[in-house]
């Protein structure tokens, strides 16, 4: 009789379901129980935006302390500036992947396990100690037989099992507390299905895969700018194989001097505005990390797994938006948030909205390049949604926030930086030209 060996990735048993549920309570209970009484003190004496300033970093230690699938859920959560205050989308950004990365013992098994007896025939070296350790994947060095070098991003053995079980308590906790009488009307299940689908997201490792080859193509016209070519055919669902990128350093940029820098702002930046604007495919997490600048005058581009595909009438859509922004007519810019949105509430005040957007547009088109702030543009946008009643379209949400990620090491960068002019001969490009 064949005996099938328990793998890392299969589904948890009933006792594993209870004590993590357990684990999950305690950890929350511990953490949340004095922060509410902290909270509760603060806001008696210094009020309740200062208690709420204290409260959110421990829901990111709380999240830190509740493993993968809260960190990733917290990170996504961070990026909605449309829907969070500021505050807590600050403290949320703050979330990093800080896990151990794998013994090589341990690498060398998951290696094994994911390759079997082809680890031999496809790598001539694998350097087990991991350049990078997130808490999804490990990033290790590695040789092909060719001779090439590559790197692996390997998943972490179990990691799919862990989070998949998380994701599964947390959608029936949100399905308990959506029937409470607070919450009657509020999307809680649809918002948390949401959520959970982007987290599931990240375990995709085909996806992202395809993902870093459509970017490649898609980029390859945007001078300095490069994406590392996936090796297909060694490609894994649990493990992507790709180019290796030598001197990746946090730090290059600071080190250029300040033409190049103003470069690498052009370059990135511009590559932004060909996915938005062309091609309607936007990686949605250049931050830190994932877009490097290398000494040898480089913009590279890592980790699609987070990239949305916009319809070609939201591309359009979007590129009208900036085209009308770039000269200034506000009013065309409001009709077209307005066209664009998910739905608008019966008592939407619609006349409002015109007028304030068309209003925020003409503003910000008289500010000097130095001054405008897309993300103090956009708050201030959201806000106006939010208090006249349009609701705007998530797809359209993602790829806007994808500017806003970008927007500080941009100005870290060339604090020169003129947004809309860079804009202009890509719209052109994505509005009239050929593609
Ligand atoms: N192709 C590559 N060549 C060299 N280093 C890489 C490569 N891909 C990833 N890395 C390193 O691994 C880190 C994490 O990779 P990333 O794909 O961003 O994983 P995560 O999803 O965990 O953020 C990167 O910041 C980079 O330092
Ligand atoms: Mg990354």
């Amino acid at each position: 009789m064949a005996v099938r060996v328990a793998r890392s990735d299969d589904p948890p048993g009933a006792v594993a379901v209870v004590l993590r549920l357990g684990r999950i309570l305690l950890v929350t209970t511990a953490v949340l129980g004095p922060a509410a009484l902290a909270w509760a003190a603060t806001a008696l004496v210094r009020g309740r935006p200062a208690a709420w300033r204290l409260a959110w970093p421990r829901l990111v230690t709380l999240l830190t302390w509740l493993g993968p699938a809260f960190v990733k859920a917290g990170q996504v959560l961070g990026t909605r500036r449309d829907l969070l205050p500021s505050a807590l989308c600050d403290a949320l950004a703050t979330l990093q992947d800080s896990v151990a990365p794998l013994s090589a013992a341990r690498a060398a098994e998951a290696l094994a396990e994911v390759y079997g007896d082809e680890v031999d025939t496809l790598f001539a070296e694998v350097d087990y100690a991991a350049i990078a350790s997130g808490s999804v994947a490990c990033v290790h060095r590695a040789r092909l037989t060719s001779g090439r070098e590559v790197a692996l991003k390997l998943r972490r053995p179990g990691v799919d099992r862990a989070m998949r079980l998380d994701l599964r308590l947390v959608r029936r906790g949100a399905a308990l507390v959506a029937g409470l009488p607070p919450c009657r009307g509020v999307p809680v299940v649809e918002v948390v299905d949401a959520l959970c689908a982007a987290v599931l997201g990240q375990l995709d490792f085909e996806r992202e895969a395809a993902n870093l080859v459509r970017l490649r193509a898609d980029l390859a016209v945007v001078p300095r700018v490069w994406v590392p070519q996936v090796v297909p055919e060694a490609c894994r669902p649990q493990c992507i194989v790709m180019e290796f990128i030598r001197d990746l350093d946090l730090d290059a940029a600071s080190r250029c001097p300040s033409a190049a820098r103003r470069k690498f702002a052009a370059s990135a930046l511009t590559a932004m505005y060909e996915m938005l604007f062309v091609n309607g495919f936007v990686h949605c997490d250049l931050h830190p990390g994932n877009l490097y600048f290398t000494e040898s005058a480089q913009v590279v581009v890592l980790d699609a797994g987070f990239s949305v595909q916009l319809t070609e009438r939201l591309r359009l859509l979007f590129a009208d938006f900036f085209l009308n922004m770039a000269i200034g007519d506000g009013d065309k810019c409001a009709a077209i948030v307005v066209e664009s949105s998910a739905e608008v509430r019966p008592d939407a005040d619609l006349a409002g909205f015109l007028d304030r957007m068309a209003d925020l547009v003409r503003r910000s088109h008289k500010l000097p390049a130095r001054e405008f702030s897309l993300i103090a543009f956009a708050t201030e946008m959201f806000d106006l949604q939010r208090r006249h009643g349009i609701h705007a379209a998530p797809e359209l949400i993602f790829p806007l926030l994808s500017l806003l990620v970008i927007e500080g090491t941009i100005r870290d960068l060339d604090p020169e930086a003129d947004f809309q002019e860079l804009a202009r001969p890509v719209l052109v490009k994505g509005r009239f030209g050929a593609r």
